[in-house]
């Protein structure tokens, strides 16, 4: 599986990224995040990992040192 959050106007986001143990190493994940992205051309697309950075290499993506971030009150701990 795999998401894209898009404003729809220039910034998107990709998130859970993740295909399973049995059928790792076979491009899926690749391809899921190619399609996603050509989904929406012309938009900035981030994203966040801790261990992914060859995949996401491999697909274009570039290192963007300056990524900020909080969590609103407690992390999972919605009203
Ligand atoms: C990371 C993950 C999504 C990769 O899925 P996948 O379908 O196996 O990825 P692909 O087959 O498209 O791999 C493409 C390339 O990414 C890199 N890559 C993928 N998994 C890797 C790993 N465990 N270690 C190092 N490089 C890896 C390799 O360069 C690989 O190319 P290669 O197989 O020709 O060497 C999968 O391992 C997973 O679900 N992990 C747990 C969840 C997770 O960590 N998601 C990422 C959160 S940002």
């Amino acid at each position: 599986m795999a998401r894209l959050l898009s404003d729809g106007v220039c910034n998107a986001y990709l998130l859970d990224v993740w295909t399973k143990s049995s059928h790792r190493r076979r491009g899926i994940a690749s391809e899921l995040v190619r399609r996603l992205v050509a989904e929406v051309p012309g938009q900035h697309v981030g994203l966040q990992t801790d261990n992914a950075q060859a995949l996401y290499r491999s697909l274009g993506f570039d290192f963007q040192p300056d990524f900020m971030s909080i969590v609103s009150g407690r992390w999972l701990e919605g009203g």
